[in-house]
């Protein structure tokens, strides 16, 4: 088992659709609900019918009840649209005082909650990953990021 990531030094050189889906997802994290953590997270999936879905980080005065950005995108998708593809999500993360200048991944609990969409749809959702700014990394599926990952399949 072997994590394969694409390297992007800048936005340009992404697929156009890609590139969008980047922009989505920092105007979601510019309306990030971090009070605590000032820690801006954005997410942004594309589905099948074109539609582009937003999330953020929202926090809780009581921390654990607050979610990150990428399952709020993905339960609002899975919510509104149940029957629609994802084809891809992008993310952007930004600490409010400082530059975020490394890709930023989505964290353990979200890898699981999106690879249920994954195995859903039977279709890989390619995953690209940003910090405020420099380089993207891609992967081209959950499963990808996730390894031996927990599935119906063995309930
Ligand atoms: N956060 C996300 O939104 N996504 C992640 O994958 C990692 C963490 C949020 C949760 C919390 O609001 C803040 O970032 C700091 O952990």
């Amino acid at each position: 088992m072997e994590l394969n990531l694409e390297r992007f030094e800048n936005p340009e050189e992404l697929p156009q659709d890609a590139q969008d889906l980047l922009l989505a997802a920092v105007e979601a994290r510019e309306a990030a609900y971090a009070p605590y953590s000032n820690f801006h997270v954005g997410a942004a999936l594309l589905l099948a019918n074109g539609k582009i879905i937003k999330g953020n980080n929202q926090e809780n005065a009581a921390y654990p009840s607050g979610l990150c950005a990428e399952r709020t995108a993905v339960y609002y998708a899975g919510a509104n649209y149940p029957n629609e593809e994802i084809v891809m999500m992008a993310i952007s993360a930004k600490a409010k005082a400082k530059e975020t200048a490394v890709p930023i991944p989505p964290c353990g609990a979200c890898r699981q909650a999106l690879a249920e969409y994954e195995v859903k749809q039977a279709r890989p959702i390619a995953v690209y990953f940003r910090g405020g700014s420099g380089p993207i990394l891609k992967s081209s599926s959950v499963e990808n990021l996730l390894p031996l990952l927990f599935t119906q399949k063995f309930l």
